[in-house]
């Protein structure tokens, strides 16, 4: 059977013509790896293992549930809390103790936070932190750098301009149903800039409720830039969040700002927090979280036991074992091949990213449709391969190994390609797609 036939295939045909978009996340869309070739749907995954809905295998060499799974899939401890609090009713009339113990425990990772709020993904954390800032300084402007989620608050940003989040990890999305009331209250500014932050702590500063930030993603902050940040939002009183959706416990136990001695009002957690079960946390400073009453943010599922249950083991694996430090050792291990590959291979590719959050990229024109060839490639070696590697702690030095065989088997053809220029034509399929305009 070809890539290009199979139940999951089918079944994703049916999808694009029920489910708008295909899928419910961007980045899970098979046109972003191999469009009619790209296996959509999976029936198990645990480790770094994953089975499609045909019954092939793979080894897991992208993101790994979008960064969220960083034990690897269905990790046993995460697994055993899970299955304990389903077992005994995930749900009730009353609350789950889960939640004051899971923010007893991120209150305890970082002192300088009193209180927290629980949601289940990150642009709703996001959302929460925005109106919590807003609520508490009484102000409408946001200024921002990178990508924090699909709500209101942020694509505001695009309202006046297509071109706003150029540059912040997704550009060009579009602010279409966002209300054009909200223009002017996201305003961006670039990473490692202070200039811009101030030029808008000076025209907007009377106005700015939150400077809502990474405090890292893919570049070291440059000396002073974060003090900087702190410095310039307290003084016009607005809040500092930190946004460690994706930072969070991939680097250390807990937010990745500590290492910078810089301390935020509010810091944001999701994705690896319950290691692939819905769970978001927002935690910050009493005089800011208070705020969180007077504004009206409330929930059904909220109150469920499973994701704190999750993140409390989570937790617990990340605080008892060196998760982070064996998943930038995997990284590394991930960057150093890929450097010796294109040395040897003679092909132009790019390693980016710190080694938890590693990108591959081809320096060439036609960079998407190589990168189209190397996934479809892989794939016949049992291997789902894109331009970004999240390790897990599943990854172990024999599955890079495995990698290794897979590439050195197919790179000789790449390299090929790339002389002869008919690189299109050996896909078999369409080229990826590679961001969120070509989608629409
Ligand atoms: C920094 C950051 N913030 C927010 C989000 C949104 O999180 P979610 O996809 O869980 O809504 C993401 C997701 O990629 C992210 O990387």
């Amino acid at each position: 059977m070809s890539l290009s036939e199979g139940r999951s295939q089918q079944l994703y045909r049916e999808a694009k013509s029920i489910i708008p978009g295909g899928t419910q996340l961007l980045s899970k869309r098979p046109e972003m790896f191999a469009p009619d070739q790209w296996p959509a749907y999976f029936q198990r995954a645990a480790g770094c293992e994953v089975t499609d809905l045909d019954g092939r295998e793979y080894l897991d060499f992208t993101h790994n549930g979008v960064g969220s799974c960083l034990l690897g899939y269905a990790h046993p401890q995460v697994v055993n809390a899970v299955v304990n609090r389903v077992q005994n009713g995930s749900m009730s009339s009353l609350n789950s103790p889960e939640e004051v113990w899971l923010s007893r425990e991120l209150i305890a990772l970082h002192p300088w936070a009193d209180q927290v709020r629980l949601g289940r993904c990150g642009g709703e954390a996001m959302a929460i932190a925005a109106r919590i800032a807003r609520a508490s300084t009484g102000r409408d402007v946001i200024a921002f750098c990178g990508y924090h989620g699909w709500s209101d608050w942020y694509l505001a940003a695009n309202l006046n301009t297509d071109k706003a989040l150029d540059g912040h990890l997704l550009p060009g999305l579009s602010p279409s149903g966002i209300p054009r009331g909200l223009q002017g209250t996201a305003l961006p500014f670039v990473y490692n800039s202070t200039e811009e932050l101030r030029a808008i702590v000076e025209q907007h500063g009377k106005n700015l409720a939150a400077v809502i930030m990474e405090p890292t993603r893919n570049m070291q902050p440059k000396p002073g830039f974060l003090e900087s940040v702190r410095e310039l939002s307290d003084s016009c009183g607005a809040c500092l969040v930190f946004d460690e959706v994706t930072t969070g416990f991939r680097f250390r136990p807990g937010g990745i700002h500590p290492e910078y001695g810089v301390e935020p009002d509010i810091a944001v957690f999701a994705k690896a927090l319950g290691n692939g079960h819905p769970i978001a946390a927002v935690i910050g400073k009493a005089r800011i979280m208070e705020a969180a009453q007077r504004s009206f943010i409330s929930s059904t599922y909220w109150t469920e036991g499973v994701g704190p249950a999750a993140a409390l083991a989570t937790i617990e694996v990340c605080r008892t074992q060196d998760v982070a430090g064996h998943v930038r050792r995997i990284g590394e291990q991930f960057q150093a091949m890929w450097r010796q590959l294109a040395v040897e291979f003679e092909v132009p590719v790019q390693v980016g990213g710190y080694p938890a959050l590693t990108t591959i990229s081809f320096q060439h024109p036609q960079s998407a449709a190589l990168l189209t060839l190397l996934t479809v490639r892989m794939l016949a070696h049992g291997i789902l391969a894109g331009g970004g590697f999240y390790p897990t702690f599943a990854h172990q030095s024999e599955h890079i190994a495995r990698y290794r065989s897979a590439a050195e088997a197919i790179l000789p053809e790449i390299g090929a390609a790339i002389q002869m220029n008919n690189i299109e034509s050996l896909i078999g399929g369409p080229v990826r797609h590679t961001g969120f305009a070509r989608l629409t």
